[in-house]
């Protein structure tokens, strides 16, 4: 059978018996769905033996590259030992090992670690952590949330409620409970002559406002550090995060890092956080965590929070949870993550990997349909001018044809590389890309 048969053959049941994520199903009847029979590093192999560029980190979950060798021995050594065990009555070495690593992480202010398996059920678990938190210690008037406006926590009811993406959010508003919206710290939102800090301190002054009016009410403000992703990687000064740490110490008022997206050094820091010089009161991770294997997320929090719902008290305690909490499998990826970070010092070694793209991308930064164009630690995005609704589909579409794997939200491009990208695999990523630039109708509102 020739391999152009096999792929097709395997696209057509995938169409017939998967609906996929974040997908309106007709417009695969244009759009190519891709077949992945393997992956190596960076890149991806399709049925046909076509690659691809993962210049999106499938999903923005990848760090060491696809079938890294390392994380792959790791779990090939803890299947021979233990795959899953309930975590609730149990526990095992490598839940142990990654709880205590992660709280180092942290330098051991959050030093208790609650699991779950995606970025959405950390984000439900921090709230409802932060509510019964202070409904134990005698205030459960504190039931709302407050979040960023265009934030993105994920799409399950809870989590959709603190998130602002409107595409994500109107069909199921009436399904989610209420919270309100305070003022991003994007600088593109910035007034004339007024610095990306300056905006910061008056969208800090907007969330001060809130809380004054609200915080008896309130019991967390969550946020995404320093890049609000979804919503078309908003990039913001870390002095907003400063600020907002006083303001919610002021309004007792918990502040939840979500860094679902922003942690394991995307930023340029392990976390997004330290570049605040803060702690939150809870911390999601997920993505990154396991290098992009398999499904895992964490609360963390801190010693105050744990000793609410330590009691004689069955109610007081937070009776959480989920089938795959802590899966033995998960951690022991995780934990192969971590070895990684450390072994080859990646934070150091990300610096000159973050300079040498932005260098090589000067095309596309200087490119005339390219607005805004922007850089934190290892995110890469900027707008295209155009007038396509359906720009990101058939700009998605321009990219596989010329190997790239990019996922445009809207019109903001973004790059979102693993980090064993190598110099001459950014030197491809941007000269295409700006090869699709370069090739975009002049026109670009009807092709
Ligand atoms: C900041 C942030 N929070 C939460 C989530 C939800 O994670 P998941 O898709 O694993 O549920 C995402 C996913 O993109 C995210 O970027």
């Amino acid at each position: 059978m020739p391999t152009s048969t096999r792929s097709d053959l395997l696209l057509k049941r995938s169409l017939a018996a998967v609906w996929h994520p974040c997908t309106q199903m007709k417009q695969h009847e244009w759009l190519p769905l891709v077949s992945v029979a393997r992956g190596e590093g960076c890149w991806l192999y399709d049925l046909d033996g076509r690659r691809y560029l993962d210049a999106i980190s499938s999903w923005w979950v990848n760090l060491f590259g696809h079938c890294n060798p390392r994380i792959n021995a790791a779990l090939r050594a803890q299947l021979d030992s233990l795959e899953h065990v309930l975590l609730a009555g149990f526990s095992h070495e490598p839940v142990v090992e990654l709880s205590e690593r992660l709280a180092r992480a942290t330098g051991g202010a959050l030093g208790h670690c609650f699991y779950a398996s995606d970025g959405a059920s950390a984000v439900e678990i921090a709230l409802k952590m932060s509510f019964h938190y202070w409904r134990n210690r005698g205030r459960p008037a504190k039931m709302r949330f407050a979040s960023l406006a265009g934030s993105y926590h994920g799409e399950t009811l809870g989590a959709l409620a603190v998130t602002d993406v409107a595409l994500f959010k109107d069909t199921y508003a009436p399904l989610t409970m209420a919270s309100s919206q305070v003022p991003s710290p994007d600088w593109r939102l910035a007034g004339e002559g007024e610095s990306a800090r300056d905006y910061a301190v008056r969208c800090a002054a907007a969330l001060e406002q809130h809380l004054q009016s609200h915080h008896a009410e309130t019991a967390a403000f969550i946020v995404e550090p320093l890049v609000q992703g979804a919503t078309g990687m908003a990039m913001y000064d870390a002095e907003y995060l400063r600020r907002a740490r006083e303001i919610c110490d002021r309004y007792a008022v918990h502040l939840i890092a979500d860094e679902i997206m922003t942690g394991f050094g995307r930023t340029g820091t392990f976390f997004a956080f330290e570049q605040a010089g803060i702690t939150p009161d809870f911390l999601c991770l997920s993505k990154g965590l396991t290098g992009g294997y398999l499904p895992l997320s964490v609360v963390m929090t801190r010693e105050a929070v744990y000793q609410a719902f330590y009691d004689d008290a069955v109610a007081r305690a937070f009776l959480h949870s989920h089938s795959y909490t802590g899966n033995a499998l998960a951690c022991r990826a995780a934990l192969a993550t971590l070895d990684i970070f450390e072994q080859d010092n990646i934070i150091e070694v990300n610096k000159a990997k973050t300079a040498a793209l932005t260098a090589a991308a000067r095309a596309v930064a200087q490119h005339p349909r390219v607005r805004h164009f922007r850089n934190t630690g290892m995110i890469w995005a900027f707008e295209v001018e155009t007038k396509d609704p359906l720009f990101a589909r058939r700009f998605f579409g321009r990219a596989l044809e010329r190997e790239l794997l990019l996922r445009p939200l809207g019109n903001t491009v973004y790059f979102m590389p693993p980090y064993v990208l190598s110099e001459e695999e950014g030197e491809l990523l941007a000269a295409r890309t700006a090869d699709i630039l370069d090739a975009l109708p002049a026109r670009d509102d009807a092709s």
